[in-house]
Formats: structure tokens, sequence, C-alpha cells
């Protein structure tokens, strides 16, 4: 069984947008996973199709209904289905490399994209949804976090990354960000490429690029510096 992707947005002609293109749009092509798009509106009841309203106790913006998205969700996944319901949200659980490592193991998602300055609360709960932000920034909505949640997933699909490798040794799978890239021509612009990468020792070269991660890693981002010490104490002797 390939990944089963649902989306319910509003805005579904965002969709596939950049999955539809390289890597994931070829994924998607060869059907190493699904991506099924819904449009919330179309589980409106009134004339106007409305799926918003005021906030309860005042306050600007608007809501998205909870009948309505419940009603949307509950059409593209019913109480049985094992895959789990995610709402992008910028209130949600940091995305990590871990959580897309953990929902590429599983059979799919089901993204709610919201909009507005929220969705009722009561929805959230009534169907289990799990919020999951990009980063510290507020988006005009969810559609472009959910391109990137699914992007950051697709990739690790079986199959999906020619070189398996590179998946192993770049940033966050080693707990250190990547180090420097170097190819052709040997000079340009009168910058040079490092010595050591054109040696031909291969244990220098290692020895070199784990150096320059670590240090890229120091500079850049001391927490997961700190996370990497804490988690494995320096070996003795
Ligand atoms: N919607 C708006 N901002 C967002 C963010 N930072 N992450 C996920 N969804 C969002």
């Amino acid at each position: 069984m390939s990944f089963e992707a649902s989306v319910l947005t509003l805005y579904p002609d965002m969709f596939p947008g950049t999955l539809g293109q390289a890597l994931a749009g070829k994924a998607l092509k060869s059907g190493a996973w699904s991506l099924d798009i819904t449009q919330i509106r179309d589980f409106a009841t009134d004339r106007h199709r409305s799926v918003d309203d005021t906030p309860a106790g005042g306050g600007a913006g608007m809501v998205l209904r909870p009948d309505i998205l419940a009603r949307a969700i509950d059409h593209v996944s019913p109480a049985d289905d094992d895959r789990p319901r995610l709402l992008m949200s910028p209130r949600g659980k940091p995305l990590t490399q871990e959580m897309v490592r953990n929902l590429a193991t599983g059979p799919g998602a089901v993204i709610v994209c919201g909009r507005f300055e929220g969705v009722d609360e009561r929805v959230i709960g009534a169907r289990q949804l799990t919020e999951v932000s990009i980063g510290d920034y507020v988006l005009s909505g969810g559609e472009v976090a959910a391109q990137v949640l699914l992007d950051a997933i697709v990739r690790l699909l079986p199959g999906v990354m020619g070189n398996a490798v590179s998946g192993q040794t770049e940033s966050f799978e080693t707990g250190l960000l990547e180090h420097p890239h170097y190819t052709r021509p040997s000079e340009w612009e009168g910058r040079t490429v490092p010595d050591v990468l054109t040696s031909g020792n291969h244990a220098k070269i290692e020895a070199w690029r784990r150096e320059q991660a670590e240090h890229l890693t120091r500079e850049r981002r001391p927490d997961l510096w700190q996370a990497r010490a804490r988690k494995k104490p320096p070996s003795h002797g």
C-alpha cells in the first residue's frame, strides 16, 4: 500500500502545486503516493456556502465552523481510518525530521489546511486533529505548510529518492547540519575548491566534512549542538 494523503482546503486549486513537480511529482505519477483534495466548502449547507462565522466572545477575524469541517473530515476519513489527522496551524507542534520520518512509515495522513483566525476548538478535539506548525511565523493559510510537510514525507517513501545515501548524511538525520559542497570548475571567480576534496584521501575527506558539519552546527544551530551533546556523552579514551 502506498502512502495516501488527503488534504482538506478552501483553495483546492493550490494543489498539487509544488507537489506535482520534480521528485514528489514523479513519485505521484509512479504511484509511490496518492493525493486527494477535498473542498471544505462543498460541505456547507446554506445558500451562500459559508464555512466561517464570527468568533464567540468577539474579536477580529472569522472562525471555521466545526459542523462543516467535521462533515468534510468524516467524508474523507471515517472513524475507522487509521491515518493520523493533522491540522496545519502556527499553534501546532513544530515539525521535525523525526515527525516526518514517523509519518512516512505510516499509511498516510489526513491534512486540514486552516484559514481565517482559526478553527473552532471543538472539532479539533472531536476529530482528534493534531496541530502541526512548520515554523514560528504566520502564513496566510495552511496550504503551503501542507505542501512543505508532504514534500518532506514523500522524499522518504520507499523507492522515491534515487540516491538513498544522501538521505542518511543530510541535515537533521545525523543531528548535524550538512558540510559544504563543491563541484567543477575547480577555480571560479578566484575561489578554489578546498585541496582536501581533490586529494583522493577518503579518510581525510570524511574527517574534513565532519569538522565542517560540526563547526557549522555549533555556529548556526547552538540548539541542535546542545541537543546532540546531551544525547551523546563525550567518549573517554
Ligand atoms: N498556517 C499559518 N501559519 C502556519 C505555520 N507556521 N505552520 C503551519 N500552518 C500554518
